[in-house]
């Protein structure tokens, strides 16, 4: 049984799922967080749709027997492609990264002309355009597929001259369809944001689904009544690979202090 002072489990392919897990650690201060970054099998964007199911089952399977009050999908690929066979064997609730992504896009737009970016699975999965077409569906919604992004990010190349030629080269192309906003479909690509606007040409209106999922996970943890009134809860880092990498460009890449990264090889 969940209570307040059960944990709240986030995961993802790697270290991308940090920027989710950081706008839900500002938001809700005294909640114990696990996360778990899949970091031996990273990229997940180039995976098959089984794959990303079964490595998603897995993580979902192991953060539920950590006593998690709540699951979130801090990955764009594994929410577009498991989201519903995740929820199929957890009991607790699920929540993804599509769904509050989508709203906060229709709440930027002027034009209704959104762009997605995302990596390939995502994009292929039409997760982003499904969902904003139901909630509006006059919306004009163009989606792109950017997959050389999360390795360069992994690599911890976020300010290199090579990750703003490869923006420049998927995104330079866009710049004059007349998008208004931009949805950073992939919890990666926070970490290069300004390099992505650039490339966009500069007047561009960004979303990333950090802080709405955030804001989700508080109302779900509210109307269940299970947030935690502590005051700092604690945090535990788990990867299924190179734990001192992901130590380091934690604090790099997202200035998160890592103490220790407990290593789950499946
Ligand atoms: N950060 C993840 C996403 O949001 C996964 C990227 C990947 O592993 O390819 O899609």
């Amino acid at each position: 049984m969940s209570n307040k002072s059960s944990p709240i489990g986030i995961f993802d392919s790697g270290l991308g799922g940090l920027t989710v897990f950081k706008a839900v650690r500002r938001l809700m201060p005294g909640e114990d967080i696990i996360y778990f970054g899949d970091t031996a099998r990273v990229p997940y964007g180039t995976k098959s749709k089984e794959a990303v199911i079964s490595f998603s089952k897995e993580i979902a399977e192991f953060l539920s027997a950590r006593g998690v009050k709540l699951l979130v999908i801090a990955c764009n690929t594994a929410s577009s492609l498991a989201l519903e066979e995740v929820r199929a064997i957890t009991r607790v609730p699920v929540i993804g990264v599509i769904e509050p992504g989508a709203r906060s896009a229709l709440g930027a737009t002027s034009n209704g002309r959104i762009l997605v970016t995302g990596t390939t699975a995502t994009v292929t999965s039409g997760a982003y355009r499904k969902v904003i077409k139901k909630l509006e569906p006059g919306a004009f919604v163009f989606e792109k597929a950017c997959p050389l992004f999360v390795p360069l990010v992994e690599e911890g190349w976020c300010g290199k001259k090579v990750t703003k030629l490869v923006a420049s080269e998927y995104l330079a192309p866009l710049r004059k369809r007349g998008f208004d906003t931009v949805i950073l479909g992939c919890t990666h690509y926070p970490l290069i944001k300004k390099i992505i606007i650039k490339a966009l040409g500069g007047r561009i209106k960004i979303v990333d689904s950090a802080q709405a999922t955030a804001l989700e996970v508080r109302a779900d943890l509210g109307a269940r009544d299970l947030l935690n009134p502590a005051r700092r809860g604690r945090e535990r880092y788990i990867a299924s690979d190179a734990p001192d990498k992901f130590k380091a460009l934690a604090f790099r890449l997202l200035s998160i202090k890592v103490k220790n990264v407990e290593v789950k090889r499946f």
